[in-house]
């Protein structure tokens, strides 16, 4: 298979693009944006030294080769820096260093900000026209924000930068470098003239707000979430964070269905809402409906003097019905490409009608498990936020169409009260509550009475998997072969940083023992992600957007080409997926990864993971959805369980991973850590098996979150139980040190029957599929056409580091306690070796850390990754680790250790030539 090399463009340009097309201006007064050239600008805030380009934890691990903050770039353009003010930040800043934190994803949310005094800000103010003020926030995985200050809210003294600051300056524009939405009450306390959501962009994300502070790209993204004036307005606040368990009392009414809904007047910013510095009309609307489908026309005018994109959202009101439904609902956007003053473009926008469809979990309709388009009138609103669209067209159905018949599943096992709108005799809603339908079945029996296809086992006929690939011999004669013990393996991937696959990933899988490379499977290779690849091995990769800003750009077009860079690299990488897009729903403001998510809405969530896998596949790789589904809360995530309705988990929070699995041929899927209604989601059979795989025909593979826990229904989560996994169908456990020897209950549970050979190779024909999919089956088989040299070997840049020399003979041993194991540091020995030969490492290491932290230490023999060793929190005692390193030739000799994250601890080293 050949694919072709890019470029049209380069990976910097698209990413510095969808950087600037993510930032959302909400504010823009006396002409405050765009900047002038010559302007006399002073930037306040330490956030100008130390640009966020991403979050914490897995998925903001990406080595770069450079990142360009917004100062960095503000600096390249023609503007009069006011530089006594940055001096005295830089001064500041010698005595109050950027806080790491302690241990992995660890970062404390905001960093300690400099008191600015009267004198400061008038000097400022006399110097310069115009205030630029950067406020940053980090977000991450395995915590959650909190409604306090330098979290959500801002601390003391960003307030009283702001106070002092637009006090003074007649212009001033805020700019926020964050990962999830904040607190904006700010606004209209203090009056900037102009506020800009600028996310975190990435290694090229400064480049991305320069090109929109100086006009070269006109704002053009919209919210994806709702801006509410206080925390405690968003209706899921009120559960959010429980210890075990979090009742999603607020059901469908989820951003702005709620809002719209219920609570108008508690918006700040609606969804769908940004500035432009140009305006734009909408004219000859149109409305049609043919079949399932319904057709919206518009004609997008640019009356403003400058160019610029728009983008257009349609929304629908469907009739109360018996299940009661939002007031609005997205159904389908659409950008305009760049129209000049005066140009126009005619938008064709597409609403079909399983779009809109509501499911009935409690039979209300009449129609039980079934999606439904209740009789009545709906109304199509069209413009350019949720709260401005006004009606464009209708259709009344004169009775109910059933667009889907499903079956009950995963719904909660006890009963509580959800939200249901309620109409007044004025048409106002109001909430009313009702009760949840539970479970009405045992998803336990439903697994026991399951009638599998008959798996027999012949051994070894010599038929490999590129058998089945070529069509010459089936699946199921194919896994004949392999004994219960090898597909005992075949379920479990290995990692961190395996041997087996890419130095530093996250884990290989497939072949990754003797016996099943013998039946010709491939080992695959995963890693980190979504926005970028995250090597451990010290490897450097590309740093793209956060997930919310690439999905406030509404461009699908965009997103597939930037996925297609990364689809490039991941190539280059010998990588077959990305863990991402991650693609959980905005619950709520305070979830520590919303930074890595879309959206608070499923179909825009839906859309955007869609376009990013269709980039990625056009490289022969993909994504790995996740994490599938309604992860929606870090606290104690590996612990708790989302307790919610079967209708809620359909509409809102499955809707998404639906649309990236027809629309962008998902074909890995990853598991959360947590439960959803009692049963952990890795043996979730109903989620997994029933709609995952019976209604939605997925055929690809679904692997478990690292080191997670699984259950079968009413039973205790362990990290053992992978027959539970099996039955429901979660395909691969990520991961262990070694396949042969996890000490699972796979084996004992086939042994005792608990556990069939048939489910076993069920899941072994998942992989497969997903394998046959991947660019390591034509790798391995020789059928990839490189075009150019690949080179993965990881950057070796010991220019700046300390290097310990040291003389050596057989052996050398040296103490480790008093290096720096610092994140992103590096240790370089210079060795004058006496004696030639085969030449190893051996380390006494220990970690102090949380149990989950992931860490590596790469080593690097004269500039070549030798290997990756990966220790976990788990590790709190001493143990040793052995990496082989090259063979000696010459007497002089660099090693270099690389450490991706803090929290490692080296007794002593040694170093043994044989
Ligand atoms: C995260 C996943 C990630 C995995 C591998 C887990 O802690 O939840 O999203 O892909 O680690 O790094």
């Amino acid at each position: 298979m050949e694919y072709n090399m890019l470029k049209k463009k380069s990976h910097a340009e698209i990413a510095r693009q969808a950087a600037a097309e993510g930032c959302v201006l909400l504010k823009n007064e006396k002409d405050t944006l765009p900047l002038k050239e010559n302007e006399k600008i002073a930037v306040f805030g330490r956030i100008q030294f130390d640009y966020y380009k991403s979050g914490t934890g897995s998925g903001g691990l990406v080595n770069t080769r450079y990142v360009v903050g917004i100062l960095d770039a503000l600096k390249e353009e023609k503007l009069i820096l006011n530089h006594n003010l940055m001096e005295e930040y830089q001064c500041w800043l010698k005595e109050h260093p950027f806080d790491k934190g302690a241990g992995w994803a660890r970062e404390p949310w905001s960093q300690q900000e400099m008191e600015l005094t009267d004198e400061q800000v008038d000097d400022a103010a006399k110097e310069s026209d115009k205030a630029l003020v950067i406020i940053g926030r980090t977000a991450g995985e395995d915590r959650d924000a909190t409604a306090t200050d330098g979290s959500y809210l801002l601390t003391q003294t960003e307030e009283d930068m702001l106070q002092k600051v637009c006090g003074r300056f007649r212009y001033t524009a805020v700019i926020l470098n964050v990962g999830n939405i904040i607190d904006m009450k700010w606004v209209s306390k203090y009056q900037p003239s102009a506020v800009l959501y600028a996310w975190q962009g990435g290694q090229e994300g400064g480049h991305g707000v320069a090109d929109v502070l100086m006009g070269r790209v006109n704002p053009c993204g919209k919210l994806t979430d709702t801006i509410a004036k206080d925390i405690s307005d968003y209706p899921s606040t009120e559960n959010f964070g429980g210890e075990f368990s979090d009742i999603y009392a607020e059901d469908i009414y989820v951003g702005y269905r709620y809002f719209e809904t219920f609570a108008k007047d508690k918006v700040l910013y609606p969804f769908g809402f940004g500035l432009s510095y140009t305006k734009f009309g909408m004219d000859e609307v149109s409305c049609e409906r043919v079949g399932k489908e319904t057709t919206l026309k518009v004609v997008v005018t640019n009356i403003g003097k400058c160019s610029g994109k728009e983008v257009v959202q349609v929304y629908v009101n469907p009739p109360q019905g018996k299940l009661g439904k939002p007031v609005r609902n997205l159904v389908a956007f659409a950008k305009t490409k760049e129209l000049q003053p005066g140009q126009k473009q005619e938008l064709i926008l597409k609403v079909w009608d399983a779009d809109i469809a509501s499911y009935d979990d409690s039979g209300h309709t009449g129609h039980k498990s079934c999606f439904v388009l209740e009789a009545g009138e709906y109304e199509l609103y069209l413009g350019t936020d949720v709260r401005s669209a006004t009606k464009a067209g209708n259709f009344v159905l004169d009775e109910l169409i059933v667009v889907e018949e499903c079956q009950e599943a995963a719904a909660p096992m006890h009963s509580f009260k959800r939200v249901k709108a309620v109409a007044s005799k004025e048409g106002i809603f109001n909430k009313g509550w009702e009760d949840v339908p539970v479970r009405t079945y045992s998803m336990r029996e439903a697994i026991q009475n399951e009638v599998l296809p008959e798996a027999i086992y012949t051994g070894n006929k010599g038929y490999k998997l590129a058998d089945v690939y070529d069509n010459s011999v089936s699946m199921e004669d194919f896994l004949a072969q392999i004994s219960d013990e090898s597909l005992c393996h075949l379920v479990k991937g290995e990692g961190m940083c395996s041997f087996k696959a890419t130095p530093g990933t996250a884990a290989a899988f497939g072949g990754i023992t003797e016996e099943l490379k013998t039946f010709g499977i491939p080992c695959g290779c995963c890693a980190d992600g979504p926005s970028g690849i995250r090597l451990d091995s010290g490897g450097k990769a590309f740093s793209l957007p956060n997930g919310t800003c690439l999905a406030c750009s509404f461009n699908e077009t965009l997103q597939e080409e930037l996925y297609e860079m990364e689809g490039a690299e991941l190539k280059r990488n010998k990588i077959d997926t990305l863990l991402g897009p991650g693609m959980n729903i905005h619950r709520n403001p305070l979830n520590g990864r919303n930074f890595e998510y879309f959206s608070e809405d499923p179909y825009l969530t839906g859309k955007i993971a869609a376009a990013q896998l269709r980039g990625m596949n056009k490289y022969g790789v993909s994504g790995t959805i996740k994490h599938f589904a309604a992860n929606n809360q870090e606290k104690n995530r590996r612990l708790y369980d989302s307790i919610l309705s079967e209708r809620a988990l359909r509409e809102i929070y499955l809707r998404g991973y639906r649309m990236a699995i027809d629309e962008g041929d998902a074909h890995s899927i990853m598991t959360t850590y947590g439960a959803v209604n009692g049963v952990w989601t890795a043996g979730n059979y109903d989620l997994l098996t029933t709609i995952l795989r019976t209604e939605w025909g997925y055929d690809g593979m679904v692997m478990t979150d690292w080191h997670t826990a699984i259950n079968e229904e009413g039973g205790e989560a362990t990290r053992e139980n992978l027959a539970a996994m099996v039955r429901a169908q979660n395909d691969i456990y990520m991961v262990v040190p070694d396949a042969l020897s996890y000490g699972d209950n796979l084996e004992k549970s086939v042994e005792e029957g608990v556990l069939s050979r048939e489910a076993l190779v069920r899941c072994a024909s998942n992989i497969c599929n997903m394998l046959m999919k991947s660019l390591t089956m034509d790798r391995m088989l020789g059928r990839v056409v490189e075009k150019e040299e690949e080179n993965i070997e990881a950057d070796d840049d010991i220019s700046d580091a300390d290097i310990l020399y040291y003389e050596m003979t057989d052996e050398i041993v040296l103490s480790g306690k008093e290096l720096s194991t610092e994140k992103g540091t590096s240790v370089v020995y210079g060795l004058d070796m006496k004696k030639r030969g085969p030449c190893s490492l051996k380390m006494r290491v220990r970690v102090d850390a949380e149990e989950l932290a992931q860490i590596s230490v790469s080593v690097f023999m004269n500039g070549i990754l030798t290997g990756t060793a990966f220790v976990s929190g788990r590790d709190k005692e001493w143990t040793e680790i052995e990496i082989p390193l090259r063979d000696v030739y010459f007497p002089n000799n660099f090693i270099r250790l690389y450490f991706a994250q803090s929290g490692v601890q080296i007794d002593w080293l040694k170093i043994t030539v044989k």
